[in-house]
């Protein structure tokens, strides 16, 4: 299967960013690629021209129209989706919404004891508007990010364990519901 990551962090040592790289080494039978959203511009519709977008939006977009399913790995910004993710979901909603029948997943990995709740149910409900296909479960909420995160990688087991079964329920989910 063809999956894309959207990480919604752009900082280099990001957690979030760790978790998708994680998931390409948890998933070897298929194909994880990770967009790169830092370069889109703010959403502007003066940019839209008959139905043509900013040559990076163009790229995202293309790049979800190709893949089979969708992988979301968000931080949590003041208790709701951080602005890089919401501008890359707002760019692939405009018509044609790239993401309507899309399977899709969230992870997310936080500092904090909430481990990105407060990000994941408003992120689920603009996907659920934009009829993305949403795995309910398991949902995965990884809290307590330095104690699981060491140079870069995902060292905890446990959480490591339970990232691969998610993603595996992902997978399973997604073969049964992709469209085409
Ligand atoms: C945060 N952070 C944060 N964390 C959290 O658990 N709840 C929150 O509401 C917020 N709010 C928030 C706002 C803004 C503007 C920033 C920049 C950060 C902290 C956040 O979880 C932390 O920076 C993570 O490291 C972000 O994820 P990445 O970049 O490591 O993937």
């Amino acid at each position: 299967m063809k999956i894309l990551g959207i990480s919604g962090s752009l900082r280099k040592g990001s957690w979030n960013s760790a978790a998708l790289r994680e998931a390409v080494a948890l998933l070897p039978d298929h194909e994880l690629s990770i967009a790169e959203i830092g370069d889109l511009p703010l959403m502007n519709q003066d940019l839209e021209q008959d139905g043509t977008f900013p040559a990076p939006v163009e790229r995202l977009r293309a790049q979800i129209t190709a893949a089979d399913a969708i992988l979301f790995a968000t931080p949590e910004y003041n208790a709701s989706i951080p602005a890089p993710l919401k501008n890359a979901i707002d760019w692939a909603s405009r018509p044609a919404n790239t993401l309507a029948g899309k399977p899709a997943a969230i992870i997310g990995v936080s500092p904090g004891a909430l481990g990105t709740s407060r990000a994941q149910y408003p992120l689920r409900q603009t996907l659920g508007v934009l009829a993305v296909q949403l795995l309910g479960q398991p949902e995965v909420f990884i809290g307590a990010a330095a104690q699981k995160f060491q140079d870069g990688k995902l060292t905890d087991a446990g959480t490591r364990e339970f990232l691969g079964t998610a993603l595996a329920a992902f997978v399973a989910f997604a073969g049964r519901v992709k469209i085409g």
